[in-house]
């Protein structure tokens, strides 16, 4: 009899989606990739099966086409589904806010839908940190901080992601759901076989740093030295895409072990702020290059500082972060220089 547990990941060709594969197939899981390849490369197949020298199944599917991702549900019996198929630039949300209406949250009802019909119970959801908005009070926020209104179309899309399982839960059924809030994700797997791969210029500080070091970008600007943080500049908690990645096999692993119907909300970060300029110098003594940077003016919907209280992901999940920031700059530098070189 064949035990082996299929876990349909969707945009698992892409930065967090990758990483979890490797973890999935390091842990036993057989994942089973759906990807448009919209923000994503077929190379990413290649490094994942040259990392975990496994067959990967992928098929090109885009979730929001119903009839093709029911026909996946048709051809595998999953154990459990893995959504991270979404857009995720801030800025471009803003200019296309149906595209990321439509994209990220009918492709979020596909899935719930599906996994519903065909008895999947188990359900892990890619969230944010942006679901906490800019907090007031404290700059440690805990599962507990009251959630903000959302400053893009993007956060939004999140937030009404969390509201629509919250009622899919509510409304009875078996289903089991886990939001994964995640914070700011950096890095890239050691081998530097897969990473971030941005798609035009890139919006996250950590591929404008590295992108900047190789001189692929100019300039890099610091947005704004004058908030109320230790140098002036933004704090952000980094976590490791690699951590991050492991955070889903934990929490899958969990939910396979609960009995009733849940809806659970896990943030998932180091519990540490890293300002924007601390990027900058560790990335300037890790890679031994100097980078090209000014201070610029505050970037709007900027928050000045916020972190993970990471404690109930230790208390449910036994998660917590094993990766430093250094080592995320030097994975994610790694990554860049294998590019170039390629
Ligand atoms: C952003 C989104 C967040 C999303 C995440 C994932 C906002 C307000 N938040 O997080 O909702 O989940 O991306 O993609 O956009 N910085 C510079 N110069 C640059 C780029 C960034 O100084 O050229 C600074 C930013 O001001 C910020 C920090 O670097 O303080 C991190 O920025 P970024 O990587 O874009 O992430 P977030 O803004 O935290």
């Amino acid at each position: 009899m064949n035990e082996s547990k299929y876990i349909l990941v969707t945009g698992g060709a892409g930065y967090i989606g990758s990483h979890t594969v490797v973890e999935l197939i390091q842990h036993g899981f057989v994942p089973v990739i759906i990807d448009d390849f919209s923000n994503s490369t077929e190379q990413v197949i290649d490094g994942l099966m040259e990392i975990t020298r496994a067959d990967i199944i992928v098929r090109k599917v885009d979730v929001c086409d119903f009839a093709k991702t029911k026909s996946i549900f048709e051809e595998f019996r999953f154990d459990g589904v893995i959504h991270f198929a979404a857009f995720k630039a801030v800025g471009e949300s803003v200019k296309e806010p149906l595209n990321y209406y439509k994209n990220n949250l009918v492709g979020l009802i596909n899935i719930l839908d599906l996994a519903k019909e065909y008895e999947v119970k188990n359900i892990v959801f890619s969230s944010s940190c942006t679901v906490y908005g800019s907090p007031d009070g404290s700059r440690i926020v805990s599962e507990e901080t009251k959630l903000q209104q959302a400053t893009s179309p993007y956060g939004n899309t999140k937030r009404i992601g969390e509201q629509i399982i919250s009622d899919l839960i509510k409304s009875g059924g078996d289903t089991k759901v886990l939001s994964l809030r995640y914070f700011n994700p950096v890095g890239a797997h050691s081998s530097a076989l897969i990473g971030e791969l941005p798609m035009g210029k890139p919006n996250n500080l950590m591929p404008i740093v590295t992108q900047s070091g190789i001189g692929k970008i100019g300039k890099i600007i610091v947005y704004g030295n004058d908030y109320n943080t230790l140098d002036g500049t933004c704090v952000r908690d980094y976590v490791h895409v690699v951590d991050v990645a492991d955070a889903h096999v934990k929490g899958l692993s969990w939910l396979m072990k609960q009995e009733n119907s849940l809806e659970e909300y896990i943030n998932i970060g180091t519990g540490k702020g890293t300002s924007v300029l601390e990027i900058i110098h560790v990335f300037e003594r890790i890679s031994n290059t100097k980078l090209n940077w000014s201070f610029g003016p505050r970037r709007e919907g900027d928050v000045e500082e916020i972190y993970a209280d990471a404690s109930k992901a230790m208390e449910i999940l036994e998660w917590k972060s094993n990766k430093t920031v250094e080592d995320a700059v030097s994975d994610a530098w790694n990554w860049e220089l294998k590019m170039k070189n390629d």
